[in-house]
């Protein structure tokens, strides 16, 4: 039990999602509401820890940001412990430590994607009382069932499918589009299903296009007007173009068929929450609170089995969680007949 007033600070780093306001409000308000703490937010990810860039958060501060895409801290990709060109700062981490002292902070939240968690574990390693909280709209953080923003991406990406079915149908075409998850196929394979694509390629499994081609001209031959196929952005592919320019270039040639290609891009990422994600993310956020007043650092909130609860950001840091190509959704999908570019 804590005996004086703790104050913690919270920062998110890495890409942004939806659903980061909807922690921090979580983390806050119960900090504040629950526990009595003080709250500070610091801005623009691990450079607000440098520069001292930080903002108190009350109540009123908390207060109509759950719905708000974005952070309202700010972020960036500054990484403390990789060295860049160009630094003004030599021994970043041991700033970061000074200023951590000087805030008189009791608790730092990370919320964060992979890189964040790795940064969060070498913190802890160096002292810091530190927790994680996993976001990012990939679902790749390794440690937790799913991240918030994860769910909202594929609302977005799935809309934008269902769209592209019905321009694809008045035109006869084959539609390509191209969703985020950097090496994860977790956004494709979700929004794929939940659209209905045709075929599906995943940076986790090998494919072929002369695979994908065959499929394309069976399914015109058997009078299908149209196709869709959704591609993660990181599936091997020669050459530099994107995944999606790669794919609808080469079923063009080898098919004969008229494609189109969308890049979805940075939409996935913006605007309001999903309600599932504002559920989770401010479960995450109450969570992280508790943590810190049971003193229960060097821990990333998590989700297990659908409860709420922590693991060592040691297990997690430097970490990815990829798809498995045995996972149920993809053996469902074959057996109704989709495609991943292989047999
Ligand atoms: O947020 C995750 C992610 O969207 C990846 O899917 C993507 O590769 C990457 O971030 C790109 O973001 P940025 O241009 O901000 O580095």
């Amino acid at each position: 039990m804590a005996n004086k007033k703790l104050k913690i600070g919270i920062l998110s780093a890495g890409g942004d999602c939806p659903g980061i306001n909807a922690a921090i409000r979580g983390v806050g308000k119960t900090a504040i509401v629950q526990y009595g703490m003080e709250v500070i937010g610091i801005s623009n990810g691990f450079s607000g820890l440098i520069d001292m860039n930080t903002q108190p958060l009350t109540e009123d501060h908390l207060s109509g940001i759950l719905t708000l895409g974005g952070t309202i801290l700010g972020t960036s990709r500054m990484k403390p412990f990789k060295p860049q060109e160009g630094d003004t700062v030599e021994n970043k981490p041991e700033v970061i430590k000074e200023n951590y002292e000087k805030l008189g902070l009791d608790a730092l939240v990370c919320i964060g994607g992979n890189g964040t968690q790795k940064t969060a574990n070498l913190l802890s390693k160096e002292g810091l009382n530190i927790v994680g909280l996993p976001k990012t709209i990939d679902n790749d953080v390794w440690g937790t069932d799913v991240t918030f923003g994860f769910d909202s991406a594929v609302n977005i990406a799935t809309d934008a499918i269902d769209r592209l079915h019905t321009t694809a149908n008045s035109h006869k075409r084959v539609m390509v589009i191209e969703v985020m998850g950097h090496n994860a196929g977790w956004i494709a394979l979700y929004s794929g299903m939940a659209a209905g694509g045709d075929i599906i390629l995943l940076p986790e499994l090998d494919y072929d296009m002369n695979v994908v081609a065959n499929t394309l001209k069976d399914r015109a031959e058997k009078g299908k007007a149209y196709s869709i196929v959704v591609v993660g952005e990181g599936i091997e592919r020669p050459g530099k173009k994107s995944a999606a320019r790669y794919v609808a270039k080469q079923i063009q040639e080898l098919t004969g068929l008229e494609t189109r290609e969308t890049i979805l891009g940075y939409i996935q990422r913006g605007g309001s929450p999903s309600p599932a994600d504002r559920i989770l993310a401010t479960r995450y956020g109450a969570h992280a609170a508790k943590l810190i007043y049971e003193g229960n650092f060097g821990t990333m909130v998590c989700l297990d089995k659908g409860n709420i609860t922590s693991i060592p950001l040691e297990e997690v840091g430097g970490k990815t969680q990829l798809l498995s190509p045995d996972h149920s959704l993809i053996e469902k999908a074959r057996n109704m007949g989709v495609c991943f570019g292989n047999k």
